[in-house]
C-alpha cells in the first residue's frame, strides 16, 4: 500500500482500538468517587519521566537523522512537561524534589525492546502520543469539574500541544518510513500491542485509585 493511504488506515484503526480508553475515562468523569487531584498529578510525574527516558534510550540507537533529532527534542519536551507538572504539585503543597523515576512497567518494558525505527515511531510517537493526548483531555475535564483551572490551563497551552505535535510527527516519519508490507505490518503490530498493553495497565490503575481520568499513558 502507499504510505499516505497506509497511515489513513492505521491512525483509522488506531482511533477505534483507543475508544475503550476514552470511554472508561468519561464513565469515571460521570459517576466516579471522589479522587485527589495531587495523586493523578504523580501519575503525570511518572508518565512524563518515563516518556521522556524512553525517546532518550531509542535515540542512540535510531540511525535515521530526521527520527534520532526528533527523539532528542522529544526527550526534552517530555522532561519540560515533567517540570511543568512538578511545579503545579509544588503549588498544591506535594514536593516533588524526592521523586525517582518509577520501575519498569510492562508497557515501557514493551517499548524499550523495540528495536526498529519504524516500530519505534509506531509505537511511540504515533501510538503513546496519541493515548496521552486523549487521557489528558479526559483528565482536564476532571481538573474543570474540581475547580482545578490553572492545571486545565497548563495542560491547555503548554502540554497538549506539545503531545499533539509529537503524534503528528510520528504520522509523518511513518509515512516517510514504513515503506514495505513487511513494515507496515510490523507498525500495525505495534500499534495494537502498545495499546493492548496500555489498556490492561490503566484498568489495573483504575480499579486501584477509583477513577480512569489519570494522565498520561
Ligand atoms: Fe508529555
Ligand atoms: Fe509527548
Amino acid at each position: 500500500m502507499e504510505t499516505v493511504p497506509f497511515v489513513q488506515e492505521l491512525e483509522n484503526f488506531k482511533t477505534e482500538r483507543l475508544a475503550p480508553i476514552i470511554k472508561a475515562g468519561q464513565t469515571s468523569l460521570a459517576g466516579g468517587p471522589a479522587v485527589d487531584g495531587k495523586q493523578m498529578l504523580q501519575i503525570a510525574l511518572a508518565n512524563e519521566i518515563s516518556v521522556s527516558e524512553l525517546a532518550a534510550a531509542w535515540m542512540p540507537s535510531t540511525p535515521e537523522i530526521d527520527v534520532k533529532i526528533a527523539l532528542a527534542r522529544q526527550a526534552g519536551d517530555e522532561a519540560g512537561h515533567f517540570e511543568l507538572v512538578a511545579e503545579r504539585l509544588g503549588a498544591l503543597g506535594f514536593d516533588s524534589a524526592g521523586f525517582r523515576a518509577p520501575a519498569e512497567n510492562p508497557l515501557f518494558q514493551y517499548l524499550k525492546g523495540l528495536s526498529s525505527t519504524v516500530e519505534r515511531i509506531a509505537g511511540g510517537l504515533f501510538t503513546l502520543e496519541s493515548i496521552a493526548y486523549a487521557v489528558n483531555e479526559n483528565f482536564m475535564a476532571f481538573c474543570e469539574r474540581q475547580g482545578d483551572s490553572e492545571t486545565v490551563r497548563i495542560y491547555r497551552e503548554y502540554i497538549q500541544p506539545d503531545e499533539r505535535a509529537h503524534q503528528q510527527l510520528g504520522n509523518r516519519l511513518l509515512a516517510k518510513y514504513a515503506t514495505t508490507p513487511e513494515l507496515q505490518r510490523a507498525a500495525r503490530e505495534t500499534v495494537a500491542k502498545v495499546i493492548e498493553i496500555s489498556a490492561a495497565a490503566r484498568a489495573q490503575a483504575a480499579a486501584r485509585i477509583g477513577s480512569a481520568c489519570f494522565p498520561g499513558c
